[in-house]
């Protein structure tokens, strides 16, 4: 049965606009992946190489997906379908529903842990050393049968959203956890500038060191754009296929691509004060977050308030995250399949937890089992983050800066934006060359065809 009523609804305020894009771009990315690319790769130089790509490349392609979706009104892989002249451009919108589905099974077994690490933050986490920490760690994400059931558990909590609809489970859920989040940022960075080495955590991550670039760096910095503005796989197709003609693309990208990135900052600057005041290793890779951090709090006083507002902190920000993720598939089979919201939720969960599972049981039980010589949570990330997203990004620029009518562009980025003509000509100039040509020369590196 097809419900065009309830599926084409719109988000009703431009706040909620706002609080579902950032919500989408909000994450794990942010808190867990940016801290630790950060530590790894010189803390301010990296910073300050993601920025540049987050608002010369990263806010043209936002803008390409906004313009894609809302002028479209529609999913992803329909968008392609009736604006392409060509048919072969469809395939853009099955590498994005394929690859957001790969994306969220791995990343709810991460999102899963965050749930262990608040019952643990609650019951005591049985020791307070790194050493500890690391034992106690591997050995829960080994344990096959917890990380699967915090998997699955977590995306229940996705179900229970996306099942109530766009207005009332996606953009109301966001309103009320947006704020929240930022309230615990907040108190979080006050916490962590009255420690006692909180000067050599902020030297590390606002004084930039430029010998420590290196093409790495570059890469990363990149990547971690993409991944942390939720680019390259339409989510933001989907969502603008929900924004009403008044919504303002460019002042939205602009507002979200500063959001994300302040959030990320601030992410650091709860972290590495606390990471120099205990004596722990900045470098210390995406374990920093679930080894590292819980040392530090099974120290510090009122560690135990601290570590279940931190954990649920990763918690709410990843929920905001994959509920876009989900929406991608379940607006397609929805609008395409004519699925009911409901079943089309159910079928996008059900693949999830099946995938999900198979990621979380691939640090125990499966961990011998190796494609490409990578185990499967492994696989799915490169697969996902190192080739569909900047394969997807790539077309989608391309798409928006060649394909479409300029004056189309044009029109959608101007629209309720006043004065930003100028603005409007700069960004389909990168959409046309800087965003595509930068992509490909990375995605070329980062698979290594070519050595930079
Ligand atoms: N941006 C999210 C984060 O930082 C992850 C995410 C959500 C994402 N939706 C996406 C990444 C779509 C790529 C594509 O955690």
């Amino acid at each position: 049965m097809t419900q065009p009523q309830e599926h084409r609804a719109q988000f009703a305020t431009r706040l909620g606009v706002v609080a579902v894009t950032v919500g989408s771009a909000v994450g794990l990315g942010n808190i867990w992946r940016f801290p630790y690319e950060a530590g790894a790769n010189g803390g301010a130089a990296f910073m300050l190489l993601n920025l540049f790509f987050v608002f010369v490349i990263g806010v043209p392609v936002m803008c390409a997906e906004f313009v894609i979706g809302r002028h479209s009104g529609t999913n992803v892989r329909s968008a392609f379908r009736r604006m392409a002249p060509v048919q072969a451009w469809g395939i853009v919108g099955y590498i994005g529903i394929a690859a957001s589905i790969l994306i969220l099974s791995f990343y709810s077994v991460v999102a899963g842990w965050t749930m262990e690490y608040i019952y643990r933050s609650i019951a005591g986490f049985g020791g307070s050393t790194a050493t500890a920490m690391h034992n106690s760690f591997d050995a829960f994400a080994s344990g096959n049968v917890r990380p699967t059931l915090w998997t699955i558990a977590f995306l229940l909590c996705n179900y229970a959203i996306l099942a109530r609809g766009v207005e009332k489970g996606i953009e109301k859920v966001s309103n009320i956890l947006m704020p929240l989040l930022f309230v615990i940022l907040i108190a979080f960075c006050i916490h962590s500038l009255f420690m006692p080495k909180a000067r050599e955590g902020l030297t590390f991550l606002f004084h930039p060191d430029f010998s420590k670039i290196s093409a790495r760096t570059v890469l990363s910095a990149m990547g971690q754009a993409f991944f942390s503005l939720s680019l390259g796989l339409g989510g933001l197709i989907t969502y603008a296929g929900y924004f009403s003609k008044k919504t303002p693309l460019v002042k939205t990208s602009l507002l979200t691509a500063s959001l994300d990135s302040l959030v990320a900052i601030l992410a650091g600057v709860i972290i590495f004060p606390a990471v120099f005041t205990y004596g722990q290793e900045p470098a210390a890779g995406p374990k920093l977050v679930f080894e590292v951090l819980p040392a530090i709090f099974s120290e510090m006083s009122g560690g135990v308030v601290w570590s279940t507002l931190f954990f649920l902190l990763l918690f709410l920000a990843s929920l905001t995250s994959t509920i876009s993720m989900s929406e991608i598939s379940i607006a397609w089979f929805c609008d395409d399949l004519h699925m009911t919201r409901r079943r089309a939720t159910r079928l996008n969960i059900g693949i999830a937890m099946a995938l999900g599972s198979l990621c979380a049981l691939s640090f125990g039980c499966l961990g011998g089992f190796k494609i490409f010589g990578m185990t499967i949570f492994d696989f799915f990330d490169y697969v996902s983050s190192n080739v569909l997203l900047p394969v997807g990004g790539m077309l989608i620029s391309i798409f928006a800066g060649w394909v479409l009518k300029k004056s189309l562009v044009r029109r959608e980025l101007e629209i309720s934006a006043g004065h930003t003509r100028r603005l409007a000509g700069a960004l389909i100039f990168c959409m046309q060359y800087v965003a595509p040509v930068c992509i490909l020369v990375v995605f070329l590196a980062g698979i290594g065809i070519i050595k930079l």
